[in-house]
């Protein structure tokens, strides 16, 4: 027990985040391809042999998209469709050691009343993730994503593939991805701090936001809390990330909303001390996104799994809780899943808020460490 107390007063929490914004070019597919010949009559302009796209190079079936009234985009401006065998790639370097890369990327309908939407891939040395639009949860047509790249060494050069995945035997019927507004960012390794038992519990660490998008980023399901776009967390089910500038967050800039039914986070940790008692403070709320509903959330700390009542009137309030409970052998797993959830008058789907998940020894257990501090000190005095 010494030991791992000695491990939490001597590490400090060293979270930084690097820049990545500048890392892919041409993210947003704002520079137009060469040789671009215009069609008024149509927002696709099929892509051939004589265009290339500025930062991206491109094989079968790709259109260069301007946004109108049938296809609906982030900006407003353009973006890609990948059709029949359509892929897109570019490769960066990394600019860091030990750096995690996330990619936030959209994804948007590419033509109506289609019998099958098209998936779309986006993969990288180690990841590879399959986005559709067969379900729907915001009020946009358009999507936007998070999803784990990988982590490499600096300079390493990055090969990112993005390309279009048939559901269907009959291509004829199909509406093809349109992909757009790439963001990647990078950050560096979290590291335990003695503040916190667990890493990213106030969610700071995943995809970045679009800045003017009112949709958060939907997180899928990640077994892996490590190949996980919300760093140290798994995704059960979806759930959405939100921001503070256009959602309600307790604490920080960003936190999790659950937007399908049994769908949660979950994480673990190997740091505590079996028969220790230990106390999971948490917020639970809702995100002032006009979702209505009363909400149970389970929450499990170790054995301990209780049931909370969420009562949301989508207007934006937290709830602060706390449980407290014995460590046991082995690893620790900590979850939060909603059992139901709702829409909005608007058809978005929505559920409870979570935020500022923070494990620690409980009371008796940090007297005890205050204790040993102090000794610790004592002895140095004494030595010196
Ligand atoms: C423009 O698009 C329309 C409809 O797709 C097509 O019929 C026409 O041939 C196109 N014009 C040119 C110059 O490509
Ligand atoms: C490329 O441009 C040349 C000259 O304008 C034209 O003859 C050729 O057909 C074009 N190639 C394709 C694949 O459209
Ligand atoms: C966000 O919105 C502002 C104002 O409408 C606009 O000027 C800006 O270009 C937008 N930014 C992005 C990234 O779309
Ligand atoms: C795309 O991938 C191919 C190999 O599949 C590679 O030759 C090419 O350089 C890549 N393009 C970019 C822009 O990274
Ligand atoms: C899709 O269906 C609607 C209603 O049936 C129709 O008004 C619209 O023109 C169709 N769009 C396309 C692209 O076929
Ligand atoms: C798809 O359309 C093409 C050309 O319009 C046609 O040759 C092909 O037979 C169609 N495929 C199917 C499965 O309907
Ligand atoms: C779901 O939300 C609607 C408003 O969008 C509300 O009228 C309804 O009571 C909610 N359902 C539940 C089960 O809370
Ligand atoms: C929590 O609520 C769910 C759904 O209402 C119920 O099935 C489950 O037994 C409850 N669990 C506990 C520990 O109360």
């Amino acid at each position: 027990m010494k030991m791992q107390l000695e491990i939490l007063l001597v590490q400090v929490l060293f979270a930084g985040l690097a820049s990545a914004a500048d890392i892919l070019q041409n993210p947003d597919f704002e520079s137009p391809p060469t040789n671009l010949t215009p069609n008024r009559s149509t927002p696709f302009v099929l892509l051939n042999g004589n265009n290339t796209i500025p930062g991206w190079t491109f094989e079968g079936t790709v259109q260069y998209v301007t946004a109108s009234q049938t296809i609906r985009l982030p900006d407003n401006g353009h973006a890609i469709q990948l059709a029949q065998d359509g892929r897109i790639n570019q490769t960066f370097a990394a600019n860091g050691d030990d750096l995690i890369y996330i990619l936030t990327l959209t994804l948007a309908p590419g033509g109506q009343n289609c019998s099958a939407n098209a998936n779309l891939v986006a993969s990288a040395p180690d990841s590879h993730g399959v986005y559709s639009l067969k379900q729907h949860y915001g009020k946009e047509t358009w999507e936007s994503y998070g999803h784990y790249l990988g982590s490499w060494g600096q300079d390493e050069p990055i090969n990112l593939v993005i390309q279009s995945q048939s559901t269907e035997s009959d291509d004829n019927s199909t509406c093809w991805p349109v992909i757009d507004m790439l963001l990647l960012k990078s950050s560096k390794t979290l590291v335990q701090g003695n503040d916190n038992l667990l890493l990213n519990g106030g969610f700071e660490f995943g995809p970045d936001f679009l800045s003017n998008s009112t949709e958060g980023v939907l997180l899928e399901s990640a077994p892996s809390p490590i190949q996980s776009a919300l760093q140290q967390w798994s995704v059960i089910g979806t759930v959405k990330y939100i921001d503070s500038k256009h959602f309600y967050v307790p604490k920080g800039n960003a936190a999790i909303e659950i937007v399908s039914v049994s769908a949660g986070i979950q994480t673990a940790t190997t740091m505590l001390t079996e028969g220790s008692a230990y106390n999971l403070d948490f917020t639970l709320g809702d995100a002032k996104d006009a979702c209505e509903g009363m909400f149970v959330v389970r929450v499990q700390a170790g054995s301990l799994v209780q049931n909370f009542t969420v009562q949301s009137l989508g207007t934006g309030s937290a709830i602060k809780h706390s449980v407290t409970f014995k460590a046991g052998s082995g690893s620790t797993p900590i979850s939060f899943i909603s059992y139901n959830i709702n829409q909005t008058k608007d058809g978005v789907f929505c559920g409870p808020l979570i935020d500022d998940v923070v494990l620690r020894a409980s009371h008796g257990f940090k007297l005890q460490l205050r204790l040993e501090i102090l000794i610790y000190a004592l002895v140095l005095v004494a030595i010196l």
